[in-house]
C-alpha cells in the first residue's frame, strides 16, 4: 500500500543541493532545484552509484561514479533515455520533505 515518508527537513536542502536518504532500507536521492524537490531511487543504473551525492546542475545531475548524467525531474538519462530512474513523488508539510512510495515510475536499465 503506497505512503508518504517523512525523510529531511526543507532547511537540510538547499537549492541547488543533493541528498542520500533511506526509506526502509531502500536508497532515495532528493534534489532541490531551484526551490522545488524531486527524488529518485539512488541507485544509479550504469553500476549504482548513489545519485544523491554526484553533483547538481540544474536539473541535471552527474553521478559521483563515472559520470552518468539524469534529469532529476523526469529520472531520464539525456544521451540515451532507454536508463531512467524510479521518480518517487514529493510533498512538503509544514517544512518536512515527504516521499510518496513506491516509487511513481520504475525506473529502467540494461
Ligand atoms: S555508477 Fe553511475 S555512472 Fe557508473
Amino acid at each position: 500500500m503506497a505512503q508518504w515518508v517523512k525523510v529531511a527537513k526543507v532547511g537540510e536542502l538547499a537549492p541547488g543541493v543533493c541528498l542520500s536518504v533511506e526509506i526502509e532500507g531502500r536508497g532515495v536521492a532528493l534534489f532541490n532545484v531551484e526551490g522545488t524537490i524531486y527524488a529518485l531511487d539512488n541507485c544509479c543504473p550504469h553500476a549504482g552509484g548513489p545519485l544523491g551525492d554526484g553533483q547538481l546542475q540544474g536539473n541535471i545531475v552527474t553521478c559521483p561514479w563515472h559520470g552518468w548524467r539524469f534529469n532529476v525531474c523526469t529520472g531520464e538519462r539525456p544521451e540515451n533515455p532507454v536508463f531512467t530512474v524510479s521518480r518517487f513523488l514529493v510533498d512538503i508539510v509544514e517544512g518536512e520533505i515527504l516521499v510518496r512510495v513506491p516509487p511513481e515510475t520504475e525506473g529502467t536499465g540494461p
